[in-house]
């Protein structure tokens, strides 16, 4: 279908969105399904990561293809001074397509100016995270049916979060409402509040994770940021700003849904695992089937 990069989540529009959507719904169904045998592709990790790479991985396998790459750039030749763009341009003469996260706001774009093949962003620093959207996307419409007339609730680091971002700028296609739950420290950026007043798209601001627990259908927990932060000393005023944990959760609406992008620290207590309310580790599961369909709908085989 789409034969392009996926760089930010903008990249696609509501219709392309919603048809990956129902791609992964059918990968759900059918896990395995060999229609890019005879393809191969890299993952290149220059940041860590465990679901992101092992659940894009785990896709190319899926789909009967091969994967090359690294999880660990000091290993490569980038520890001999190789640029991106040197390093790029050589990964995208053996493959199909590049799965890059890199922690320089941009890098995605910038490689894929410079590749021959379409490079799809697992995460470029604070900016965007655009694989991790569709699978939150996909997530929310499997829980709730829809789209459309959700309260979407996030809470944490939203200033650094590119989780957050990307789900925001996805959303407003869509029917929504906002709640921005951060300390000061941590809000949203003002640009992505300018582009939903432009776009129409309401939101509120609070700095207590208690005032607006009960009016949300998804509760988008995150993790403070500790790899972005230049002071360590600002990480260790904000570590422990939010702590969510069952026995605040009596009065939530029925059908609320709890979505986290993992790895999590401590914002959410393991006793909110055994809640109906948790979502978040069968989230990182549709990652799979997620990302099965963006490849495949990347490279024209949906
Ligand atoms: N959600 C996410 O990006 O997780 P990883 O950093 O483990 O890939």
């Amino acid at each position: 279908m789409m034969k392009k990069s996926l760089i930010s989540i903008q990249d696609f529009s509501k219709e392309e969105i919603l048809h990956v959507l129902e791609v992964a719904k059918e990968f759900e169904k059918n896990r395995s399904r060999n229609i890019l045998e005879g393809k191969v592709i890299a993952c290149i990790f220059f940041e860590p990561s465990t679901r992101t790479r092992l659940s894009f991985e785990t896709a190319v396998n899926r789909l009967g293809a091969k994967v090359i790459g690294f999880s660990d750039a000091s290993n490569t030749s980038v520890s001999k001074g190789e640029t991106l763009k040197d390093t790029i341009k050589m990964v995208s003469n053996y493959v199909d397509m590049i799965i890059m996260r890199h922690p320089l706001e941009g890098s995605s774009r910038y490689a894929s100016e410079v590749s021959s093949v379409p490079v799809v962003n697992a995460g470029d620093g604070a900016n965007q995270h655009p694989s991790q959207t569709l699978l939150d996307m996909y997530s929310i419409m499997q829980t709730q049916g829809k789209l459309d007339g959700l309260t979407i609730n996030m809470v944490g680091d939203l200033k650094y979060g590119r989780t957050t971002h990307s789900l925001l700028q996805a959303m407003s296609h869509f029917d929504t409402e906002f709640i921005f739950t951060a300390p000061d420290e941590l809000k949203m950026p003002v640009e992505y509040k300018d582009f939903l007043k432009e776009k129409g798209i309401r939101y509120t601001e609070t700095d207590s994770l208690e005032e607006h627990l009960n009016d949300c259908d998804i509760l988008y927990m995150t993790r403070v940021q500790q790899e972005r932060f230049t002071d360590p000393m600002e990480y260790e005023k904000v570590k422990n700003v939010y702590r969510l944990d069952a026995s605040m959760l009596k009065n939530v609406r029925p059908g609320m849904k709890i979505l986290h992008p993992l790895p999590r620290v401590n914002e959410i207590d393991q006793d909110v695992d055994d809640t109906p309310y948790a979502y978040y580790f069968k989230q990182a599961e549709n990652g799979l089937y997620v990302r099965m369909a963006i490849i495949s709908c990347l490279l024209g085989y949906r």
